[in-house]
């Protein structure tokens, strides 16, 4: 009920803001005129779009995964949010006139926030997996990508094919809640499956020895191999989702076509072929790496945690 009031409300605004544009542009020439037009219904389209706190995209993401979203430590030695999936969020909230909010936390948790209405946008690398069609709305995909077999060098030779890896005796890393958990069941089910929250700290165990191999996201797993040459992506799995795609708060129809009118914008225009090759060249720097990561996720996790809490009392009180 609220929400509607609110779209109703804006309406009118735009509606009454529109009748003011149009005695200024009286006086202008023609071309002026149809260029004012065009821009104001572009803006009443976007005005018109529900997000769960107004005047605010919120996007949750998951910054383990390089160069999709990780920590980059800047001149300062600070950890910063970088990854071109937070320069395509900071597009969609510029293209939307929105603040952008940007909520890390660990894979299954964006999900999780996303399913439960939480959040407008999951940005965290997703693969369009027909089991989470029920909790979400996909965009269009907007980069393409494919699945790994990753292991130590020293360990190349044992794993030729995908059935080399179901075997009891090994010990095998994928992501809570993401398809490569659901890839380790499938090709190793025999082995012994170790499901982390945190990419970052797969690959702490793969260099330690600790797993024999783990399933990765390819690009990622190429991001991390450049970091650490003794990484080697043996194998290649296939899945049947090709690409990724952005999570949007399901059944906000007009929320996911402006989200793909900005993917289209933003890729037709190059620009988001530069922010793949910046988190490329940031994330081959110096990037944070597993448990310090933790430091910095909970404090922003904390603020964001407080912040929720504040609006959830307010809209307690409102009802
Ligand atoms: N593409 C995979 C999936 O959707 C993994 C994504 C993991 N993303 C991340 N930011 N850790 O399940």
């Amino acid at each position: 009920m609220k929400k509607f009031f609110a779209v109703a409300l804006a309406a009118a605004m735009t509606a009454s803001l529109a009748a003011c544009g149009s005695s200024t542009t009286e006086t202008t020439i023609a071309a002026a005129e149809t260029e004012a037009a065009e821009s104001t219904e572009e803006t009443e389209g976007v005005e018109a779009v529900q997000t769960v706190t107004p005047g605010k995209l919120t996007v949750a993401t998951s910054p383990d995964f390089a160069p999709y979203e990780f920590y980059a430590i800047d001149e300062n030695g600070e950890p910063h949010l970088a990854g071109f999936d937070m320069s395509l969020a900071q597009y969609i909230a510029d293209y939307m006139g929105l603040e952008l909010e940007v909520i890390p936390m660990d894979f299954d948790g964006t999900i999780m926030e996303l399913s439960q209405g939480n959040v407008d946008l999951g940005m965290a690398g997703y693969s369009p997996s027909p089991d989470r069609e029920d909790i979400m709305d996909f965009s269009d995909i907007y980069i393409s990508g494919g699945q790994s077999f990753v292991c130590l060098k020293d360990n190349a030779d044992k794993f030729a094919s995908l059935e080399d890896t179901n075997k009891a005796e090994y010990t095998i890393g994928a992501q809570t809640g993401s398809i490569q958990a659901d890839l380790a069941k499938r090709n190793s089910p025999d082995a012994d499956i170790i499901e982390m929250a945190k990419v970052t700290d797969i690959i702490a165990e793969l260099l330690a020895g600790k797993m024999d191999g783990a399933y990765i996201e390819t690009m990622v797993a190429e991001s991390y191999a450049k970091n650490y040459p003794e990484l080697d992506i043996v194998l290649d799995v296939p899945y049947e989702a090709v690409g990724s795609v952005i999570g949007v708060n399901k059944g906000n129809a007009a929320l996911l076509e402006t989200v793909n009118a900005a993917i289209k914008e933003c890729k037709d225009s190059g620009e988001f072929d530069n922010y793949v090759f910046e988190a490329n060249e940031l994330a081959s720097g110096d990037i944070v790496e597993g448990l310090i990561e933790d430091d910095a996720a909970a404090a922003e996790t904390e603020a964001a945690d407080a912040e929720t809490a504040e609006t959830e009392a307010e809209e307690t009180k409102a009802e």
